[in-house]
């Protein structure tokens, strides 16, 4: 089988981690009978700067008609308000139906406090507070500003789908590292619907449906009020596996979670859509340590076995954590943001090794 895959570095240290996650795409095991062809994308604010638009139609027409999955760096992001600009990954999430933000937090033996971490954020990407329809009234008492919360059942059915394939998933890539406390996958539905009962109702309501099918008959499903899940997530986090949750929900938990293990060059992410499926590292464009050869590439190969997952290549994405989680331990090749003096291009090459 051969993938054509989309390669958009974007900005700073995008442009860093990016080649070093098409370096393990090029030397996957050829046991694995897989061919990569790639395809150079622009995208961001360099982009933006040079053309006039952050994601230029030719990217996404080349990823549409073309491409079976993507790699996305990072994109800076002016801090005060440029005309004209935004974000390109926000557009191609919208442009391409990528519906589910998926976002693992793991550790491995050699980089956790004590607690094995091994859980799942899969973010409903496309309603509730984020379609943006706001308004601003002046009352006699002051303005008063008003959002609207939207949720479907046809949202909520899909990405509580997608959360349970992933649990169903997740038994057979964990490589031994599984959580060794649970032997059943779990989805945790998260929620306010003893507040909002209609829309997060909706939500919890759906979620249930579409995790009762009986291709979930091995799935143990329960939830949590989003509130007392942050309180759970923060003590207990070796407790959980996957968390499905709406839009914003999801937005602030999967930060949070992210915190967990460290740095942000550890972790992975994933944008998803029936047909197409995005890996982007969760950091963005770094200037801080741009130029410096010195980037954590490990988010990066973390998404590029995401991106395989969804791509239905599991054997692939499971040698790729396995090759990260053998780095992670044996710790000899660490970048500095992990405490160690290792440059990106050790680090890869020490995967590679691996792998
Ligand atoms: P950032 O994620 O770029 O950096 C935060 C800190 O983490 C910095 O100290 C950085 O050096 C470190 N860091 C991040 N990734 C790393 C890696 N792979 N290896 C080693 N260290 C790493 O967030 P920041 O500084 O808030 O934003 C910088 C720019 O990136 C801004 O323009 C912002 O808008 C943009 N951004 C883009 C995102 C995206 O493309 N999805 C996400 C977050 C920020
Ligand atoms: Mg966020």
């Amino acid at each position: 089988r051969t993938l054509r895959i989309g390669l958009i570095p974007g900005d700073g240290i995008g442009r860093e981690v990016i080649p070093a996650g098409r370096r393990i795409l090029e030397s996957l095991p050829s046991s694995l009978n897989l061919k990569f062809s790639f395809v150079d994308l622009e995208a961001g604010y360099g982009t933006f700067q040079k053309t006039g638009t952050a994601l230029p139609d030719k990217t996404v027409e080349t990823l549409k008609n073309e491409c079976d999955g993507a790699l996305f760096g990072a994109v800076s992001s002016p801090s005060t308000k440029v005309a004209g600009y935004s974000s390109p990954i926000v557009a191609l999430r919208k442009k391409l139906d990528l519906y589910a933000n998926v976002r693992p937090v793991k550790t491995t033996a050699g980089n956790s406090n004590g607690k094995p971490i091994d859980l799942v954020i899969v973010r409903e990407n496309t309603e509730d507070l984020y379609v943006k329809e706001e308004r601003t009234t002046e009352t006699p008492e002051g303005k008063v500003a008003e959002a609207i919360k939207r949720i479907s059942e046809r949202a909520s059915f899909r990405i509580s789908n997608i959360a349970g394939e992933i649990a169903l998933r997740r038994q057979n890539i964990r490589n031994g590292s599984a959580n060794p406390t649970r032997d059943q996958p779990m989805v945790t539905i998260t929620h306010k619907s003893n507040v909002l009962s209609q829309t997060d109702g909706l939500f919890r309501e759906t979620a249930r449906r579409a995790l009762a099918a009986e291709k979930f008959s091995s799935v143990f499903v329960e939830e949590q009020i989003v509130d007392s899940m942050v309180y759970k997530l923060f003590r207990q986090p070796e407790f959980y596996d996957v968390i499905v949750a709406p839009n914003l929900y999801g937005d602030i938990l999967s930060d949070g979670a992210a915190a967990l293990v460290g740095s942000l060059g550890l972790v992975p992410s994933a944008n998803v859509g029936d047909n197409f499926a995005i890996g982007e590292p969760c950091h963005g464009s770094a200037p801080d340590i741009e130029g410096k050869g010195i980037s954590n590439p490990i988010a990066t190969i973390r998404s590029v076995a995401l991106m395989l997952e969804f791509l239905g290549e599991e054997k692939a994405a499971a040698q790729i954590y396995a090759a990260v989680d053998g780095n992670l331990d044996a710790a000899q090749f660490l970048t500095p943001d992990m405490g160690g003096k290792a440059t990106t291009q050790q680090v890869l090459d020490d995967v590679l090794k691996r792998l």
